[in-house]
């Protein structure tokens, strides 16, 4: 199987995109389609390995699911047979998870695997389940089978409070909510804008949900009706990838369908760092001027900073003028490209988090006795070099890509299966902006 790409870099990168259909309202929205009792069409699903695997899984169950044409998807959940879910299938695809909502509907009962814990840290489910429980759902974890058994005796009822928020879990909640009894209000949720394409989907299909800022108000209602195809946005993190990678090589880039406002920070901190940002009606520019300022970033759910974008931002501050850090508060372990990158030269180190409240700050379950490392330190501008890279997880893989596009002369990286679970047509893309690049 071609799982690397060669890839020649040294050169200045410029053009304009048409960026994909966002993986993470993708597999959601699929997930959602299984909520019906007719056939869904959705349009602008990216043709990425994690749609692939969910599709899988989803037939697996006994419904249909298949790509119609090069981006939209039919899916008819009235064949589901099957409420219990695939360990194998499920474990390729961690939002497995949230197929909870469409098979309690429809089974009342249901089994699904616990997704475990990934290359991005522990990943716990633990709000979820929790959140589960406060509608009435019996969950319980069966660690001998490695399986959540849930039961839903009567509709779902009553109110729920994250600890923190959660992207995923939100939607989860959500979708358990759409047939609930009476109002079902949901607090201290996350805001990312892939959960109000949720909401704009349901909500098209006659379910009644109305989210204000963190607090998300759910009138149950008895069945969902298919209107009409629908699209679904286009994906920021993918605009963030293409962006750094334009601008670490000097280059620029114009991008056709960004909703800017997914991104906002993001734009910001660029324009700090003296980066040209031009926002039309039509497209939005992007381009590097004489040099980049260092500038910090703290990660936090939106309209913070993103996660996803720290490690494709960490690459372009290696070529900024002097010492910038990074502070991740999402996630626990999100710095494997650390390493690689110093493979090529990258002066990168983590330096110790001075926090005073850490149980507040951080946005996973913050254990006092247990040693993190939250915080790197980037020494720029640097002259990468050439490498053999790997890549362990999804965005990490995008900026060790970007890296050896800097690097001038050839560069391997290995395991780019990884980073096509979430980008579509990368080789085609980066080419597109004059990069040299080849899967072998
Ligand atoms: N958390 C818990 N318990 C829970 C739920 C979350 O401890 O019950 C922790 C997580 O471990 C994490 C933090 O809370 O430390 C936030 O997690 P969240 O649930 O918000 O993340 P997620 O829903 O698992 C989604 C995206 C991620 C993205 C994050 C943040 C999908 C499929 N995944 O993950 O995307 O980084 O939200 O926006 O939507 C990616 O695309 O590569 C990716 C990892």
């Amino acid at each position: 199987m071609e799982d690397s790409f060669i890839i020649k870099g040294g050169k200045k990168l410029t053009g304009t995109l048409e960026l994909s259909g966002a993986k993470n309202a993708a597999l959601k929205m699929i997930i959602a389609a299984l909520l019906y009792n007719e056939k869904v069409i959705l349009e602008n699903i990216p043709r990425i390995n994690d749609v692939t695997e969910l599709l899988q899984l989803i037939k697996s169950l006994g419904a249909k699911a298949d790509f119609i044409d090069k981006n939209v998807v039919e899916i008819n959940p009235t064949y589901l047979a099957k409420n219990k879910v695939d360990l194998l299938f499920a474990s390729k695809i961690r939002a497995s998870f949230m197929l909870f909502a469409p098979l309690l509907h429809k089974f009342a009962n249901c089994f699904v695997p616990n997704p475990g814990g990934c290359r991005i840290g522990a990943r716990p489910i633990d709000r979820i389940v929790d959140g589960m429980k406060s509608l009435g759902i019996e969950v319980k974890y069966n660690s001998r089978t490695g399986y959540y058994e849930a039961k839903m005796v009567n509709k779902p009822k009553g109110h729920y409070q994250f600890v923190k928020p959660s992207h995923t879990g939100t939607e989860l909640l959500i979708m358990l909510s759409v047939f609930g009894k009476d109002k079902i209000v949901l607090e201290n949720c996350a805001n990312e804008p892939e959960i109000d394409n949720l909401i704009e989907f349901l909500n098209e299909s006659r379910a009644k949900i109305k989210k204000i800022d963190g607090r998300v108000e759910i009138e149950g209602v008895d069945k969902l009706k298919f209107n009409k195809p629908f699209k679904i946005i286009p994906d920021r993190n993918e605009a963030v990838t293409y962006i750094c990678l334009t601008l670490a090589t000097g280059g620029y880039i114009t991008l056709n369908n960004l909703s800017v406002d997914t991104i906002g920070i993001f734009a910001e901190k660029l324009k700090q760092a003296g980066v040209e940002v031009k926002i039309n009606k039509d497209n939005s520019y992007f381009g590097y001027v004489n040099s980049l300022k260092p500038i910090n970033v703290e990660t936090s759910p939106h309209p913070g900073f993103m996660t996803d974008w720290q490690p494709n931002w960490a690459v372009l501050m290696t070529q900024a003028q002097g010492k910038s850090t990074i502070h991740e508060r999402v996630f626990e372990n999100r710095f494997s490209y650390v390493e690689e990158l110093k493979k090529l030269g990258a002066k990168i180190k983590f330096v110790e988090s001075k926090v005073s409240d850490p149980e507040n700050l951080y946005f996973f379950n913050y254990k006092k006795n247990k040693k993190y490392s939250q915080i790197i330190e980037i020494e720029g501008p640097v002259k990468l070099h050439t490498g053999a890279l790997n890549i362990a997880d999804l965005r990490a893989g995008a900026s060790l890509a970007i890296a050896a596009l800097i690097a001038n002369g050839e560069s391997i990286v290995n395991g780019v299966s990884i980073l096509e679970r979430g980008y579509e047509d990368f080789v085609e893309k980066v080419r597109k902006l004059g990069g040299e690049i080849k899967k072998i």
